[in-house]
């Protein structure tokens, strides 16, 4: 009893010892893990402001003097549809950063997302924030792709009220099946999400991607990779 006592105290410097070093390697590991997504905020709020003469602390944008804060700085109206006259029938008006400088740290925007009858939010990804949306007018056929190898749709017909889920990083879509206008709002897990359009990456990019090469790639002949690569690809989100 009193030996095994002794041997436990003798060891304790030595376990300590190892528990700090354990600790510190979680520690680096969380923080290089942290480093992938948007930075937990170090304070209440950072109101983004362009001039650093009326910033007090930086992390990725300069942030307001929280004493100089107004609920303007928190808030922004989508009320407004957006066009959807174009080649797609349908419009991305964005909430983040840029119109809502409150939310620079927080890790969250929002997107309102108009569609004409049978208008569509072309495939894409958002490399950086996994989307929640809501149908709030129409009907929406919403889907995503699963990872290779399987590439497994996963895909629904949505109506008012309905919310819908798109995991980071996967390629998915929303089409508009109604014979009327459809209004969807969406919330994304990072403040600056990112776009990529799928065809406007591989077809649009500047310069060119080498049509033999996208050929080959796509199983397509040159010509219609020629075809594809002088259209105009419009954004999507
Ligand atoms: C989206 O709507 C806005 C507001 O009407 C308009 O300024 C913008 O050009 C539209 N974008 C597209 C891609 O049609
Ligand atoms: C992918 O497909 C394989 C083969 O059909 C199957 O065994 C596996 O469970 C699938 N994985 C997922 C995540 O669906």
């Amino acid at each position: 009893m009193k030996l095994s006592r002794f041997r436990i105290e003798r060891l304790n410097p030595l376990i300590k010892m190892k528990s700090f070093l354990l600790a510190f390697v979680l520690l680096a590991l969380a923080s290089s893990l942290a480093s992938a997504f948007d930075p937990s905020p170090l304070q209440d709020f950072c109101v983004a402001v362009d001039d650093p003469l009326h910033g007090v602390f930086v992390n990725g944008k300069f942030c307001k003097d929280p004493k100089l804060a107004k609920a303007d700085d928190f808030s922004f109206s989508v009320k407004k549809p957006g066009n959807t006259n174009n080649a797609v029938g349908s419009n991305v008006s964005a909430v983040n950063v840029q119109q809502i400088p409150g939310l620079n740290t927080l890790g969250i925007s929002a997107v309102r997302i108009d569609y004409a009858p049978y208008g569509q939010n072309a495939p894409h990804t958002h490399p950086r924030a996994t989307e929640i949306l809501v149908v709030l007018e129409g009907t929406l056929l919403v889907g995503f792709v699963t990872s290779n190898p399987n590439n497994t749709l996963i895909s629904k017909v949505l109506n008012k009220g309905d919310v819908f889920v798109f995991p980071i990083g996967l390629v998915h879509f929303q089409f508009n099946i109604g014979k009327t206008n459809a209004v969807a709002f969406a919330g994304l897990s990072s403040q600056n999400p990112g776009v990529i359009t799928i065809a406007n990456a591989v077809f649009g990019s500047d310069p060119a991607i080498d049509p033999g090469f996208l050929a080959k790639a796509f199983q397509l002949d040159k010509k219609v990779v020629k075809d594809l690569q002088n259209k105009f690809w419009m954004d999507s989100n």
